[in-house]
């Protein structure tokens, strides 16, 4: 058996080989890079709210998703996109950029209150369930539509987010600015993930209800640097305990080969390949834990075969042609999941960009530590790179590890290279591109998401890494077991929240029949705010999942708040046509004299209705 330093000798031959065509490459890919990273921060700030150009009409630091109002609309704000693109521009402020924090205190701001509206997930007071809301308004004020919640990644990213900003304030000695203002927003979000980590929810993609391994790390990275946070302010974090828990729930999602991607409820068609277990190491990430943390960092041999066994589903021609005949050691476009419908199922840029981010962490790693292992779990990931790579140990001083080293950041490369090859000249992103040639940008236009993961992706390729957070020796425990702390909760009146208090209310479950087609929907609209107030564009949303041929069931548990002094709801059942068509809504007025509402939080229905529609039957638009 030759000696490993032959090995890398000969390997670093084959390396050479179609060196110079891959020069101009590499010397291209550094112009774009230096061309875009201005474009993408300022097409971020663009999107962001009062002042963002594209985006009029945005609350204070509200993050619009995209300026596109339709075909998607996405002219919202997104608890999780919110979150992430201020985890990047509180990096891009801590390396240096001091412009930015205006900005950031706006986010503070603008998060603070957004705690406070009450929605359909819920409200703030008393138990947090309004905190697990993914999307809001322009405005920050509720939506109503229908949509895949409670989301419960939004409050562990924006827990995260805050804590960074808050970790350099304590550095600079704002410890009691921390303390009063950002602490409250966090202390909410930390309580809401020690209450509802162990129950279902919606993952990132809006999509499946159940438990999602992005959503699982990010709330184990958020209970434990808020336990950390906490100590040096000197405050209790009682949520912040269940973090040993979380931490074992995390390492359930391998499967022996990867990682599955969500526990699903009901029935799914999905195989547990997705991008939310590359995105999530990338929240995660910890240049200083080893590779080894059950934290399961980029680097670690679990995460590195999970990262080829993603890569590769993806360089199927038939799933994607435009990564036709690209070879296993380089760069391809990348989407969601390979059972992905939504446009289609096409490459997204922040994923395409955030598997080179995943890349050059995982080497910020080896550097950290001293050296790369490579286990049997991650050899294939190395061989792909370097066809010699063997189970072992390879320190700084092996020449293994320089020549390992130079592939994965080539290949890192070749990831933004692909981004780079599917951008348009004047350096926008949108939310995807088709997954066949020609380039043709598709869904959401100017996505905040993807620039901000641009930026990000550029951070670790420069070498700019974040501080540590995963504690020494943490051990999984023995015994897995699925608890719950009950969060307590209280607006952040000193980052400007209003004063909220627990809201009086009675929950009324609404049954209708109504025989719909399918892309037709159902609404309550009223005289009582939770019904919109009277206005359609905030009516209350059915729910078809009871729907049968025997019986057109349209229901929903309704926590009706009314305004002061008033008893009486007024209300009407409404018809959403497909198609942008008219509203078809009843004519006479509905009646129900509200039982007294109570403000204990309590799920109990307290008045039940059963009707039927009164009124025409809806047709499809035929669009
Ligand atoms: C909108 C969501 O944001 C997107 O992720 C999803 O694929 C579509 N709805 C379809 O459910
Ligand atoms: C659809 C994506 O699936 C979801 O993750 C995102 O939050 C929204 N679009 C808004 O960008």
């Amino acid at each position: 058996m030759p000696s490993i330093s032959n090995l890398a000798l000969a390997g670093l031959l084959a390396a050479g080989q179609g060196a110079s065509a891959s020069l101009v490459g590499a010397i291209q890919l550094e112009k774009f890079i230096k061309q875009e990273t201005p474009i993408a921060l300022q097409a971020v700030l663009d999107n962001i709210g009062p002042d963002g150009i594209k985006v009029p009409g945005a609350g204070r630091g509200l993050v619009i998703a995209s300026p596109s109002t339709s075909d998607p609309d996405y002219f919202f704000t997104w608890t999780r996109d919110a979150a992430l693109t201020f985890r990047t521009l509180i990096d891009d402020f801590v390396f240096g950029n001091k412009a930015l924090e205006p900005l950031i205190n706006d986010y503070i701001y603008g998060q603070a209150r957004l705690q406070t509206v009450s929605n359909p997930s819920g409200t703030l007071l008393p138990n947090g369930a309004g905190l697990g809301e993914p999307k809001y308004m322009k405005d920050g004020s509720r939506y109503n539509g229908n949509w895949g919640r409670p989301q419960r990644d939004g409050p562990p990213l924006r827990a995260i987010s805050l804590i960074q900003y808050s970790n350099y304030l304590v550095s600079k000695g704002q410890k009691a600015r921390v303390k009063d203002e950002i602490w409250p927003i966090i202390a909410n979000d930390l309580a809401y993930v020690g209450q509802y980590w162990n129950s279902t929810g919606f993952d990132l993609w809006e999509e499946v209800n159940g438990a999602s391994f992005f959503t699982t790390q990010a709330q184990y990275r958020s209970l434990v640097e808020g336990e950390a946070l906490a100590k040096v302010l000197g405050l209790p974090c009682t949520a912040c305990a269940e973090a040993p828990q979380v931490l074992c729930f995390l390492q359930s999602y391998w499967n022996g080969k990867f990682i599955t991607a969500n526990f699903i409820q009901g029935n799914h068609n999905r195989g547990g390949v997705d991008a939310n277990t590359v995105l999530g190491p990338l929240v995660a990430f910890d240049p200083y834990a080893p590779c080894d943390s059950p934290s399961l960092q980029p680097c670690h041999p679990r995460m590195l075969a999970n990262f080829k066994n993603f890569v590769d589903t993806f360089r199927d021609p038939a799933l994607y042609p435009i990564n036709k005949g690209i070879p296993q050691n380089k760069g391809i476009a990348l989407g969601r999941y390979p059972e992905d419908i939504y446009y289609n199922g096409n490459p997204w840029y922040l994923i395409t960009l955030g598997s080179a981010e995943y890349l050059y962490a995982a080497i910020a790693s080896w550097e950290k530590s001293g050296g790369i292992t490579i286990t049997p779990t991650s050899l294939p990931f190395f061989k792909d790179l370097y066809p010699l790579a063997r189970v072992g140990t390879f320190g700084k001083l092996h020449p293994a590890y320089y020549l390992i080293k130079g592939l994965v950041k080539t290949y890192a490369d070749s990831f933004v290279a692909v981004s780079q090859k599917y951008t348009p000249k004047d350096g926008m992103m949108a939310e995807q591109f088709l997954k066949v040639e020609p380039f043709t940008p598709i869904s959401a236009r100017n996505l905040t998401w993807s620039f901000a993961a641009f930026v990000g992706m550029n951070h670790r390729r420069q070498g700019h890494l974040p501080p540590s957070w995963v504690p020494k020796n943490v051990k999984v425990p023995d015994v897995c077991v699925g608890t719950s702390v009950k969060g307590t909760y209280a607006p952040a009146t000193q980052a400007g929240a209003p004063n909220v208090t627990i809201p009086c209310i009675s929950n009324v479950l609404f049954q209708l029949n109504a025989s719909t087609y399918y892309g037709e929907n159902l609404y309550v609209v009223g005289n009582s705010p939770t019904l919109g107030s009277w206005d359609l564009e905030t009516a209350y949303p059915l729910m078809s999942s009871r729907y049968t041929d025997e019986r057109p069931l349209w229901f929903a548990t309704i926590p009706l708040e009314m305004e002061e002094g008033v008893s009486t709801l007024r209300y009407k059942y409404a018809r959403q046509q497909d198609c942008g068509q008219e509203w078809i809504v009843e004519e006479e007025e509905r009646v129900l004299e509200v039982p007294a509402c109570v403000k204990d939080g309590s799920e109990e229905v307290l008045a039940e209705r059963d009707e039927a529609f009164n009124g025409p039957a809806g047709s499809p638009g035929g669009c």
